[in-house]
Order: C-alpha cells, then structure tokens, then sequence
C-alpha cells in the first residue's frame, strides 16, 4: 500500500509537492505551499456551495447518500423511529448515547417541565399579524426568545450552554404551537408535562380548553416519529448556518434564528411547504403529464425531489410514507396523495429524473400526513423546524468542543477591478 500522500507536481514551476491525506481528504491549508513567486499568497481550493468540501468533522450524523443511509450516532434511523421517543432521540443525539431509565427520566423532566414560554413572548407574538408567514415569525421569536436570557451569550460557559440547549429544545415546540394559535386567533395553551413531547405539542396546537387533553394515539406516534426524522442531518444549509453563526460565538438563540431563516428557503425545509402548493396546482393526476413537461423544460422543479447528498431513496421519506398510512386510518386519506404516489411512479421511471438520481427527500410526504392533521400549509416548515432545533444545537456545541474551529471566514477568488480613481459625480 503507498503512502497516504497525495503527490500535487506544479506544472508552472515544475515543483512537486506531497500532500498528507487524511480520511480520504486533503486539508486546504497545505495547498498554501504551492506558490510560483514566493511573495504569492498560495494556493486555494475553489469549491462554490461546498459541493465537496468538509468544513468540519462530527461524529453526530451518519448520511450515506449512495446507500440511502441515515443514522444518528450510529443508531440507523428506521430502528429509533421504530422503537424510541422524540426526547429519547434527542438525547441520543445531544449527549451522544441512548439513556438509561433513570437518565431518560431525569431529562424528561427538565424539558417538559420548561416548555411554557415566558410571558414576554405571547405578548410579543400578538404583535404580529395573525396572517404572518409562521416560519418568519419563529425565527423572530427563537432570537427574541434569547433577549430574555443575558446569560445565554456565554457560550464558553459548559453549565450555561447547556442550560440554554435544554431551554431551547424545550421551548422549540412551544414557539411553533403559540404562534400557530395566535394565527388562529385562539388562546395559549400551555404545556401540560404528564403528556410525551409529541403529546404536548398536539395539545399546544388542538386543545380547545379546559381539562385534561389526550392526544389521538396514532397522531401522537405520527408527531413523534416525524420530530425523530427531521431531527438531524449533518451540515445541511440550516446546520452550517448554526455553526457559521455559532462560530463567532454569538448566543445559541441567535444561531438558531439565523439556522430556521436558512431552513426556510423551498429549496432546504421551505420545501414540504412547497410540494403541498404544487400538488393542489396539479389538483387531479389528469395535469400530471403536462407538469412534468414542465419540469422536464426545466420552466418547474418537483419539489420534494432531488438532494444534494441522497442519490438514492431518502430513508426518510420511506418511512414517512408509511406513517402517512396509518395517520389516514385516522382522519381519512389525503386524496392528495394519490397525485403524489402517481407523480413518485413516473418520476422513477423516467431518465430525467434517473439520470439526475432524483429520488422523493424528506420533504415530499411529510405536507400530505400535516394537512390531513389540520396544520395549515403556512405551518409545514415550522413542523421541520421544532424538531432540527436538537441537531442545530448538538453540532453547534460539537463546533464549540472542536480545538480546531475557530471563526467561520472563508476566501474568495476576486475577479473585480482594482485601484480605480474616484471621479467627481459632475464628470462621471
Ligand atoms: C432538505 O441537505 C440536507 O440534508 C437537507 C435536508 C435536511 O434534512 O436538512 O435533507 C432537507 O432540504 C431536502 C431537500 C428539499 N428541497 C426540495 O425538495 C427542493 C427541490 N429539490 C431541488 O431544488 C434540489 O434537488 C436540491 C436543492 C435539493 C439539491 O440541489 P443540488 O444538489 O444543488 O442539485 P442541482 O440543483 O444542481 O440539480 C442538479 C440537476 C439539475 O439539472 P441540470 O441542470 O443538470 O440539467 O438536477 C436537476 C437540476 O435542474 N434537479 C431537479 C430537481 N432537483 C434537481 N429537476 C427537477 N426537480 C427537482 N426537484
């Protein structure tokens, strides 16, 4: 076997280099050494939207794109859907390890007992118009949120980064459930920590009042296995903005602002939003053929199609499919699902999309099981947001752990003029 070196030979100076590769990588910073003048600055990666670039490594999230694998801290993703708690998840990914009785427990505790949301923030939702857009309001609300806690700027503090990692995976849900009632003009509801995480948050958004609530069985396990799912997934663009923020050190609930805005975009979380508009555009599976044509000009996008990192079948949206079948068997079938069966049937089938290796993402099912749960389409991306809430905080922490991070500051490549003399407004 050679050595684990790659051998780089400068053709415009006919120098040679030998470069160490670690986990089948090189670090950039050893291209600097390739110079044709001494005084240069040295050599760059060039790598837009970092199609092939690690900036970090993390032992979080397991993403095998090539093989539709998905696995949090080495636990495949189907097996804790399966078997475990959103808050059991949770804690897997935040601290690493599946909870014994008693840890599980002890963490139950501390999170449902900090999901009501502190007076300030009801009062600052009602300022909002009720017709807001719900994800707009929840980035606005998470950093308003952090307003209340000076102490949570401390971010080198351990005790206060994980007081304020509890407080936010507490409150995430409750952020979403408030705004949603305000937008409905109805009362707050606040939590009630007999009910699971999933439980609570069906009761923040649906309780009419009064009394205990109890929430349907299957649409709790619904809620549930859906948090588990979009929990976490490497550095996705909502992740690498949390690290990117959380880089300079600013405090978590600005991070997580900054993390749900990128989430927000149709073409990251913003997207199960988007597959629901799309499928009442098509509105019967008679319109399919003439959309695709669409897609096919490239004038449309199949969105919940297509992934930067999945080549194959989103694991996720596997699953979600079938949640979706038992969500149905409780509040009757979505008959928009049928229009996004037929389109995930031709799409599979055709070389447009085979060629471009486009397979349904987590985002294609997920809108069809919401609407059918009563969640206006406004609220989808907010149902992405509750839940990555974990993973943001656990790779921003792992960021802050990580001796060789320091603050996010990439280059560029500068094409533009230079040294141009200021002309006075009367002569230009
Ligand atoms: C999420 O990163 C993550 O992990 C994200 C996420 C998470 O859990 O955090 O998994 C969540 O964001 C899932 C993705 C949700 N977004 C959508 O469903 C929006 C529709 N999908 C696309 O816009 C697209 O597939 C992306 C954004 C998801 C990925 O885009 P890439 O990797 O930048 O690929 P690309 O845009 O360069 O497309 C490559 C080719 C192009 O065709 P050509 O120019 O080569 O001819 O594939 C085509 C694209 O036109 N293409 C699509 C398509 N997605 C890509 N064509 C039609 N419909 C699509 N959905």
């Amino acid at each position: 076997m050679s050595k684990d070196t790659l051998s780089i030979r400068d053709n415009r100076t006919e120098k040679e280099y030998e470069i160490p590769i670690w986990e089948d990588t090189i670090r950039a910073m050893d291209l600097r050494q390739i110079k044709v003048k001494d005084g240069d600055f040295g050599m760059m990666s060039y790598d837009p939207a970092f199609l092939n670039t690690a900036n970090t490594k993390s032992t979080v999230t397991l993403v095998d794109g090539g093989n539709g694998i998905l696995q949090y801290r080495g636990y495949p993703i189907a097996d804790l859907a399966e078997n475990a708690s959103f808050l059991e998840v949770a804690y897997l990914i935040l601290f690493g390890e599946l909870p014994k009785a008693g840890e599980l427990a002890k963490w139950e505790a501390e999170i449902k007992t900090q999901m009501a949301l502190p007076e300030a923030l009801p009062n600052i939702m009602k300022a909002f118009p009720k017709d807001a857009h719900p994800m707009g309001a929840f980035v606005s609300n998470t950093a308003a949120l952090g307003t209340l806690y000076p102490d949570a700027r401390e971010v080198l503090d351990e005790e206060l980064r994980w007081k304020h990692i509890k407080n936010l995976v507490a409150k995430s849900a409750s952020l979403g459930a408030y705004f949603y009632r305000h937008s409905q003009g109805l009362g707050f509801v606040d939590p009630d920590e007999k009910l699971s995480y999933a439980g609570n948050f069906l009761r923040m958004m649906f309780h009419e009042g009064g009394g205990d609530y109890t929430p349907d069985p299957a649409v709790e396990r619904a809620i549930n296995i859906l948090f588990i799912l979009h929990a976490d997934h490497e550095q996705n663009c909502g992740t690498t903005t949390m690290r990117t923020i959380g880089s300079s050190q600013a405090d978590p609930y600005s991070a997580a602002a900054g993390a749900a805005a990128a989430l927000y975009g149709p073409l990251h979380g913003g997207a199960n939003e988007a597959v629901l508009r799309m499928l009442a555009e098509i509105e019967d599976v008679s319109n399919i053929p003439a959309f695709m044509d669409s897609v096919r000009s490239g004038d449309k996008r199949l969105m919940g199609f297509g992934h930067r990192v999945y080549k194959n079948y989103d694991p996720r949206a596997k699953i979600i499919k079938k949640v979706a079948e038992d969500v149905f068997k409780v509040t009757g079938r979505n008959p928009l699902l049928d229009i996004a069966l037929e389109l995930e049937q031709i799409a599979l089938s055709e070389d447009y999309f085979i060629e471009r290796k486009l397979y349904p993402n987590v985002d294609f099912y997920s809108g069809i099981i919401y609407q059918a749960l009563g969640i206006p389409v406004s609220m989808f991306t907010v149902m992405f947001a509750i839940p990555r809430m974990v993973g943001w905080l656990a790779q921003w922490t792992e960021m802050l752990g990580d001796n060789e991070q320091k603050i996010a500051r990439p280059r560029q490549v500068f094409l533009g003029p230079v040294d141009k003399k200021f002309v006075p407004i009367e002569e230009r």
